[in-house]
C-alpha cells in the first residue's frame, strides 16, 4: 500500500507531521480492517511479498507446511501463542489461501460433507477471509485435526489463547449470535487479525467485524472520534467515504503514528495514535 511508506517514515522519523494524504482507490481493498464476507468479495489479492512463512517461527506447529500469514498478522500471532503459553497445545491448521485453493477446498467440501454443511463452514471462492492473509484457524493438537472444522474448546489453554487475542488484535471471526450477520456459523477456530485497538473495541460491544464497520462510519474527521485512551496513549479512529474518482484526500489528525486502512466497501478507516509524554508504542 502506498501510504503504508508514509507510515513507516513517521514511525521513523518520529515528528513528521501530516494534515492530509491521498489515497487510491485500490487502497479501498487493503488493509487490516478489510471486510470480507458474501456481499463484500476480495478485490484486490494481497501481493506475496507481504505474506511470510509460519516456520520462520520453528515453536509453531503446523498441520502441513507452507502456510502463510500477512507479516504483521504473523508477529501478533506469534506474541499471542506465547503469551498463552499454548506452543505445545494449539496446532496451525489453515492460514492464506489463495482463490485456487478456497476452490479446491470448497469443492471437495461440497463433495465431502454436502451443500448446507458447506454453506455454513466454507466461504465461496473469492470471499474468503483467508485469502487477505489476516485469518488463521487453530486447532488443538490431537490425532486426527479436522481440516475445515477442527476442535478447540472453550477451556484451559485454548480459553488462554482465546482470552489474550483481542489485546494481541485478533477477534474470533464468527460467533454464535451473529450467524445472521456473517452468513457462517461459529467457528471457535477461526481468528481474524484487525490490529489494535479495534480487536478490543469489539470485544467490548460484542460487535462483529459487519457491525464493527457499520459503527465506525458514524465518526468522521472533524467530528467526533472513536477514541481510546490508556495512560500512555491516545487512539481516534475514523472514517472517511471514499471519493468518487481514482483517489481520496484522507485528512490526518495530528500525531505520533496513524495507520490506513480500507474497509473493502466504500471508504477508509484512519487510526491516529498519540502517546501521553513518552513515546513507547511498539505497536
Ligand atoms: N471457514 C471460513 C468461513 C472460510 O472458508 O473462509
Ligand atoms: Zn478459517
Amino acid at each position: 500500500m502506498g501510504q503504508q511508506n508514509q507510515i513507516e517514515t513517521i514511525q521513523e522519523s518520529g515528528y513528521v507531521k501530516h494534515t492530509a494524504v491521498q489515497v487510491s482507490r485500490a487502497e479501498m481493498y487493503e488493509g487490516h480492517l478489510v471486510l470480507v464476507n458474501q456481499a463484500n468479495p476480495i478485490k484486490q489479492s494481497i501481493s506475496l511479498d507481504k505474506l511470510i512463512p509460519l516456520h520462520t517461527n520453528p515453536d509453531i506447529r503446523l498441520l502441513e507446511e507452507g502456510l502463510l500469514l500477512e507479516k504483521t498478522c504473523l508477529q501478533h500471532f506469534n506474541i499471542l501463542l506465547n503469551e498463552s503459553q499454548a506452543m505445545n497445545d494449539i496446532i496451525a491448521v489453515s492460514a492464506y489461501r489463495s482463490r485456487e485453493e478456497q476452490e479446491q477446498i470448497y469443492e471437495t467440501s461440497l463433495a465431502e460433507n454436502g451443500d448446507e454443511y458447506t454453506a455454513c463452514y466454507v466461504a465461496l471462492p473469492g470471499h474468503s477471509e483467508h485469502q487477505t492473509g489476516l485469518a488463521i484457524d487453530v486447532g488443538k493438537i490431537d490425532e486426527h485435526v479436522d481440516f475445515i472444522a477442527p476442535s478447540f474448546p472453550d477451556s484451559g489453554i485454548y480459553m488462554a489463547f482465546k482470552q489474550l487475542a483481542a489485546k494481541n488484535g485478533f477477534i474470533q471471526r464468527y460467533k454464535a449470535g451473529k450467524e445472521a450477520i456473517t452468513n457462517i456459523s461459529c467457528e471457535p477456530w477461526h481468528f481474524r487479525y484487525v490490529g489494535y485497538p479495534h480487536a478490543e473495541i469489539m470485544e467490548q460491544h460484542d460487535f462483529c467485524l459487519e457491525e464493527y464497520i457499520d459503527f465506525v462510519r458514524k465518526f468522521t474527521y472533524g467530528g467526533n472520534y472513536l477514541t481510546v485512551e490508556t495512560d500512555s496513549m491516545l487512539v481516534q479512529i475514523y472514517y472517511v467515504p471514499a471519493e468518487d474518482g481514482p483517489s481520496t484526500t484522507v485528512p490526518i489528525l495530528n500525531g505520533d503514528l496513524y495507520r490506513i486502512s480500507g474497509n473493502n466497501r466504500d471508504g477508509f478507516i484512519v487510526t491516529a495514535f498519540t502517546g501521553k509524554g513518552q513515546r513507547s508504542h511498539g505497536l
